[in-house]
Order: C-alpha cells, then sequence, then structure tokens
C-alpha cells in the first residue's frame, strides 16, 4: 500500500519535523555544519514548483549566458544538495567535491529554510538564494507524476492525496516550506518567485533575476534568446535539463515507468485531472494556510 511504503520510509526532522527519508540522519550535521560561501548560488523549492526551470535561468544569467557550458547536465552544474545520489557520487565525497570547487558553487535544495546550514539560518554568510513557488494543486498534480514517471507508483491521485494534505511526502510540508521562506522576504540576499509569474511574463522575471544576481542589464537580443532556450518546449527537448538519461534508465528497470519530467507546463493543470471532491479539499488546505505567504489569491487557487 502507498500510503504505509511512503509513511514509512520517512523520519520527522527539525523543529519543523520535515519529512525526509532516514538516510537523511547520516548527512543532517554535514548539512548543518557546511561552510557557506557569501557567493554561492542556491535555488530553493518545494518539490515539482519549477526547480529546474529556475536553476537552468539562474546558471546561464550568472555563467554570462554560456549556451555552450550549459550542455553539460544540470545536476553536474547545479547539483542536489540534499541527495547527493542522484549526482552520482556518495555523501562525502559529493560535499568533498563541493568544498572543494573553486568559483561559484551552485546548488538546489528542497529543505525548508529551518534546515539550511547554520551559517545561512544565522546570517553569517549571505548566499544568493532564489526560492520559487507554485500553485499546490499544480505541484501536487506534477508530484503525482513525477511518481508515476521516476518511481513507477501505482497508486491514485486520491490515495497519494491523502499522503500528501498529511505532510507526509518527501519534504513535507508544502506550507511550512512556503511559510519558512516567505517569511525570511526580508533578507536582501533571498529573491521570491513564482511559477505562475513565469509562464506569464518570463522576460520580466529573467530581468528581476539578473538585477538580483548582481549582473549587467541583457540586451534585447540576449533577453529573446534566453526566453527562447528557457521556453518549455525548447527546455522538454533539452538532455541536459529533462532528466531524459534518469528517467530511460529507470524504465530498463521498470518497464511500467512511463512520462516525461518535463511534463505538461500549465498553469491550473490540475483543473484537467482533479475531481471536484478532490479540488475542494485542497481549497480547504489552503484557506487555511495561505496568510502571511507572498501567494497571490489568483495564484494559489
Ligand atoms: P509539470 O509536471 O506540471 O509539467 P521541478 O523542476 O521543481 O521538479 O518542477 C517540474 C515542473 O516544472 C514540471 O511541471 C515541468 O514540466 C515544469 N517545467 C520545467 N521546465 C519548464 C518550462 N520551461 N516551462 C514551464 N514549465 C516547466
Amino acid at each position: 500500500d502507498l500510503t504505509n511504503d511512503i509513511i514509512d520510509a520517512y523520519l520527522l526532522f527539525g523543529e519543523d519535523r520535515v519529512c525526509l527519508p532516514k538516510y537523511y540522519e547520516e548527512r543532517e550535521a554535514e548539512v548543518e555544519n557546511f561552510e557557506i560561501r557569501n557567493d554561492d548560488v542556491i535555488v530553493a523549492s518545494f518539490p515539482k514548483s519549477g526547480t529546474t526551470w529556475t536553476q537552468e535561468m539562474v546558471w546561464l544569467l550568472k555563467n554570462d549566458l554560456d549556451y555552450e557550458g550549459a550542455k553539460i547536465n544540470i545536476i553536474d552544474r547545479f547539483p542536489y544538495f540534499d541527495l547527493p545520489e542522484t549526482c552520482n557520487r556518495n555523501c562525502k565525497q559529493f560535499f568533498n567535491d563541493l568544498r572543494n570547487k573553486s568559483g561559484t558553487r551552485f546548488w538546489k535544495t528542497h529543505l525548508p529554510f529551518s534546515l539550511l546550514p547554520k551559517q545561512i539560518r544565522d546570517g553569517s554568510r549571505t548566499p544568493k538564494i532564489i526560492f520559487v513557488m507554485r500553485n499546490p494543486k499544480d505541484a501536487f498534480i506534477s508530484y503525482y507524476h513525477m511518481g508515476l514517471c521516476a518511481m513507477g507508483w501505482r497508486a491514485n491521485r486520491e490515495d497519494f492525496a491523502k499522503v500528501y494534505l498529511a505532510d507526509k511526502v518527501m519534504y513535507g510540508s508544502y506550507w511550512r516550506t512556503v511559510h519558512g521562506y516567505c517569511n525570511m522576504r526580508h533578507l536582501p540576499n533571498l529573491l521570491i518567485l513564482k511559477y505562475e509569474e513565469m509562464i506569464k511574463d518570463l522576460r520580466s522575471i529573467v530581468q528581476k533575476t539578473c538585477a538580483f544576481l548582481e549582473k549587467d542589464p541583457l540586451s534585447e537580443e540576449q533577453l529573446e534568446k534566453l526566453c527562447a532556450h528557457l521556453s518549455f518546449k525548447s527546455m522538454k527537448s533539452n538532455p541536459a535539463v529533462n532528466f531524459e538519461q534518469v528517467i530511460n534508465e529507470r524504465k530498463r528497470y521498470n518497464p511500467t515507468i512511463n512520462g516525461s519530467f518535463i511534463r505538461s507546463g500549465k498553469v491550473q493543470g490540475y483543473k484537467e485531472e482533479m475531481s471536484p471532491k478532490l479540488i475542494s479539499e485542497f481549497d480547504e488546505w489552503i484557506k487555511k494556510n495561505i496568510e502571511n505567504t507572498d501567494f497571490d489569491e489568483r495564484y494559489a487557487y
């Protein structure tokens, strides 16, 4: 039963009681005490909120639009801090490599603010952090599909919703993550982006992020080329960001796995997939939690 499998696989970490795999115990201290540099660049999110999209934008802006360099897989350019296994390295080796890396270090994380390394939380280091958030129903549906396509789940949406709404999915709770970063909105080194605004007006978000990263403004031509590179269609067919290799590898072991990581890229796509009953359950949950977040009501429901 998916519900029990998921719940059994996790422990709760930190004051926010974040649901993480048991093996996180081994790296909790490593993350907590990791030496941060002020020129580190971090993309943070709750899973399935447009993390990869944001990473690609940030990496290209910070690297002076090096499209050649961007052909290297995003996992190697912009590793996943809290899940080194996805970078094909063991935990110790991963953190050592990151420690020894010269130049700007980029990493992504799904950790809530309360579990970020101590030096970030106490403000003694001020790396640039870009937090991206997305409508929780769309993030839920995207998470569900990732389960089907990357993990071979066979649960239905209703069963997965029970786990999701109970904060028992990996990195749950959705709201504690969103509240944690939104509460820190006063930090000059934190930029909060919304997936829906990126869909609506990518140009403005690119310009805003460019200024946040303290880079020179882009020319019209550069802006156009970058937005085309970041378009859904272009990212879907770009092997450096679409996790094609990872998914194909998993398909070899589990032929029921189907689908792609860059899937549909829609705002309110959940409407095509959730029953009215499930939508109203989510809406109740959103209503209870939306206060004091940076959500625009238009996007949250
Ligand atoms: P969907 O499953 O709804 O399509 P993350 O990187 O945090 O795991 O987020 C994945 C989601 O971002 C997926 O959502 C994916 O399609 C979407 N995404 C990735 N690149 C995108 C792009 N260029 N434009 C729009 N959505 C994109």
